[in-house]
């Protein structure tokens, strides 16, 4: 057969120009399906040259490999709803992970020399890490496990104690000492068990919360992971070790801005154990008041000015297309609308941006929580459609696990009207005073219904 393996540089480095050309389309909602289509056409070019690898085995194992998960990745993704992607992206996220872990065992199974078996070494250990880290993500965000922090006494010693001998037994690997008494076919196996050991372990006492932080730090994890394997052939990958690096980067840029959305630094995410309990002493004072839609309706019509916030329960309910409606209705009536999107309301970051940008809402009318929550005193109603934790006023208080959250200041506006279903919780689990408040009234019912109630009372006054 004709050795084409020539191209295979060439066309590496053209698929890094369309990474690099998707990430920069991604960056813009307007762009950003194109930019996804750009990197997903990176990945295809990049997967099929690859094929034309010299000494390359196992052709046929390969491409049923990637039948079965393409296929299986494929029909998921059509399948997923909007408000499951978060535990998707886990869970996808873990498998790159894992793969990545898995082309280090391939490399430390060979005869790498120390400088790539180094390199295999850390990639496998951040990989595994990722690997079983993203599935305790996904489980929680599944509802299959419960998505509170698990904490127990001595809990970060014993991490620590497990993350050292990880890394001693890889360095095993390498070194293979022969002062320890342990064959060296040993020393592999032991490393990955550890690894993922120490994956499951951080991730458990890390609440539901702040899962969004630790699914976008996992996701750099991978790519860091992918970069080091990359590194660690006998002839560098150069389409892995860039895309492993733009993977990286993209990832930690996006885990420290959801960290600084949320106050919180990521050694207080990972050794904070937030979400366990609320000891704020903040009580709950006074009741529920109900409003009926038509009553809703008669506040808004008289306003000059509203501002919607809308969380998690616009997203469950797909609600955006009669909130679009409502903002075009009270738009004619002259009152101003405008949107305070919560960086990480709902479940995914960009949700609720891509859901109003789905609905024909325009980026005019949405202004991020620093620049709204000056005008709250200054408005007359707010309407908090299914939203719960970003509106919590509880994130000022010490001791709530919200404590230090950023959030919507909505209390502040003359009249708030909360659009949810009943007395659910949020995310994080814990109370939301603001929902007791004199200002505030509660139009119960699905989102959707109750929006829609809304527009049909509007165009009746
Ligand atoms: P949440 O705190 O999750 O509250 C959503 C509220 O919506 C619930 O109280 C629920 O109350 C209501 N709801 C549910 N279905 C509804 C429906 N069909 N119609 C009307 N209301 C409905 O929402 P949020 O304020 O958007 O906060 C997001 C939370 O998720 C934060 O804690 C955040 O950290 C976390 N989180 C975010 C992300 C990202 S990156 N955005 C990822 C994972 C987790 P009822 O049951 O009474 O209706």
């Amino acid at each position: 057969m004709t050795d084409l393996s020539f191209f295979i540089e060439p066309v590496y480095i053209a698929t890094i120009f369309f990474f690099i050309v998707g990430l920069q389309r991604m960056s813009h909602p307007l762009t950003a399906r194109t930019g996804i289509v750009w990197a997903g056409a990176a990945m295809f070019i990049a997967t099929i040259v690859t094929f034309f690898m010299p000494n390359l085995t196992n052709l046929a194992l390969i491409a049923i490999a990637i039948v079965i998960g393409g296929g299986f990745g494929y029909i998921a993704a059509k399948r997923v709803a909007m408000t499951d992607m978060p535990q998707m992206i886990a869970l996808y996220n873990g498998m790159g992970g894992g793969a990545a872990a898995c082309i280090s065992a391939v490399v430390l199974l060979g005869t790498p020399t120390e400088v790539t078996g180094s390199l295999a070494v850390v990639g496998g250990l951040i990989g595994a890490v990722s690997f079983s880290g993203s599935i305790i993500a996904f489980l929680k965000l599944q509802g299959w496990m419960p998505a509170r922090a698990i904490s127990f006494t001595g809990q970060q010693v014993l991490n620590l104690l497990i993350f050292l001998l990880a890394a001693i037994s890889g360095a095993c690997i390498i070194i293979q000492p022969a002062f320890i008494p342990l064959a060296v076919s040993m020393y592999l196996p032991l490393f990955f068990v550890l690894a993922l050991g120490f994956g499951l372990l951080m991730t458990l006492p890390i609440g539901g919360a702040d899962m969004p932080v630790v699914i976008s730090m996992y996701n750099a994890f991978t790519g860091l992971a992918v970069a080091l394997d990359g590194f660690s052939f006998a002839s560098p990958n150069y389409a892995m070790i860039v895309a492993g690096v733009i993977v990286g980067a993209a990832g930690s840029i996006l885990t420290l801005q959801m960290a600084k959305a949320m106050n919180r630094s990521l050694t207080n995410v990972f050794f904070g154990a937030f979400g366990a309990k609320d000891e704020s002493g903040g009580e709950v004072k006074g009741s529920m008041k109900a409003i009926e839609a038509d009553d809703a309706a008669i506040l808004l019509a008289y306003a000059t000015k509203v501002i919607i916030a809308p969380g998690y329960g616009m997203a469950v309910a797909q609600a955006q297309q009669k909130v679009k409606e409502l903002t075009d209705l009270l738009g004619k009536k002259d009152i101003t609308v405008k949107f305070a999107i919560h960086p990480v309301a709902g479940r995914m970051p960009g949700h609720m941006n891509v859901l109003l940008a789905e609905a024909g809402v325009s980026y005019d009318q949405l202004f991020d929580r620093d620049e709204i929550n000056p005008e709250f005193p200054a408005t007359d109603v707010v309407l908090v459609i299914g939203a719960n934790d970003t509106v919590n006023p509880a994130a000022h208080r010490q001791g709530s696990p919200l404590f230090g959250m950023p959030v919507l200041d909505v209390e502040q506006a003359k009249n708030v009207i909360v659009l949810k279903r009943g007395q659910g919780r949020g995310f994080a689990g814990i109370e939301n005073d603001l929902f007791y408040r004199d200002n505030t009234k509660m139009l119960y019912g699905d989102a959707q219904e109750t929006v829609g109630k809304l527009v049909q009372a509007l165009k009746k006054l």
